[in-house]
């Protein structure tokens, strides 16, 4: 594997994914909003693809469609989709989009593998005070975005990996351990509404979490 399309690869996540892969030795393709007007020709002469979609994109499946169809033409063979914990969970719309991608990936006759990572521990701010609009009690896979660069760059630059699915998680804690451990306070606020999508994810998280094993990651980062 000499060079990689990053598709998505200028925000948190794909920046994570491209600074893993050149510490592998991988020369990786950022690819953003100005791209897709020619992405055949921006995923040109990559020997694989990591296809990240936008937060909240309403037309996921469409988006990743047009990233399978533009890959298979330009003869990007191998495809690594940026999916979510959980995807199958009717309550929350944006996962359900990601679980109707995974299947296009699946039959998309390219070599696919799927990352599920759990929230990540970059989202919270532990220097001050925490405000949630969930409980802080209950039990999240927090994934370290530093840990999904590297998983990616595994599943991307060794065999095995083609045709698996792979929920990835650092560690499995409480927001109220982590505010702990880092000294900061923490309360749970009324939603914000800032978002239908998001507050059908805030009443599951309140009631459920996001709980995800840490065993996979461990295995694919080879941490015993
Ligand atoms: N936050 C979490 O805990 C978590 C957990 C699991 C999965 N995820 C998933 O991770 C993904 C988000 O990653 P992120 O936070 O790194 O995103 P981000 O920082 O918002 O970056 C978004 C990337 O997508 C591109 N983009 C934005 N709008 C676009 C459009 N209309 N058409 C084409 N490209 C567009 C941006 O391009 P430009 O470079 O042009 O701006 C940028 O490269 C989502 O799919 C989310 O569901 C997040």
């Amino acid at each position: 594997m000499r060079r990689v399309a990053v598709i998505g690869g200028h925000g948190k996540t794909g920046r994570a994914v491209c600074g893993a892969l050149a510490d592998r030795g991988v020369d990786p393709r950022p690819l953003g909003r100005a791209d897709w007007p020619d992405l055949a020709r921006a995923v040109a002469g990559c020997d694989a693809a990591y296809v990240i979609a936008p937060n909240l994109r309403p037309d996921e499946p469409a988006y990743v469609a047009s990233a399978l169809d533009v890959l298979a033409e330009a003869g990007v063979g191998r495809v690594v989709y940026h999916s979510v914990a959980s995807p199958y969970v009717p309550a929350m719309p944006h996962h359900v989009g990601k679980a109707v991608s995974e299947d296009l990936v699946r039959r998309s006759g390219l070599g696919w593998t799927i990352l599920q990572p759990g929230a990540y521990l970059q989202n919270l701010d532990l220097c001050g005070p925490l405000e949630l609009p969930y409980s802080p009690d209950v039990p999240f896979g927090f994934l370290d975005l530093a840990d999904l660069g590297r998983a990616a760059a595994v599943v991307l630059t060794e065999d095995g990996h083609a045709g698996a699915t792979y929920e990835l998680a650092t560690r499995v804690a409480t927001v109220r351990e982590l505010a702990d451990e880092a000294g900061a306070d923490v309360r749970q606020v009324p939603d914000p509404e800032q978002h239908p999508w998001l507050s059908a994810m805030f009443v599951y998280y309140d009631l459920h979490g996001l709980p995800v094993g840490t065993r996979v990651l461990a295995a694919l980062l080879g941490r015993g």
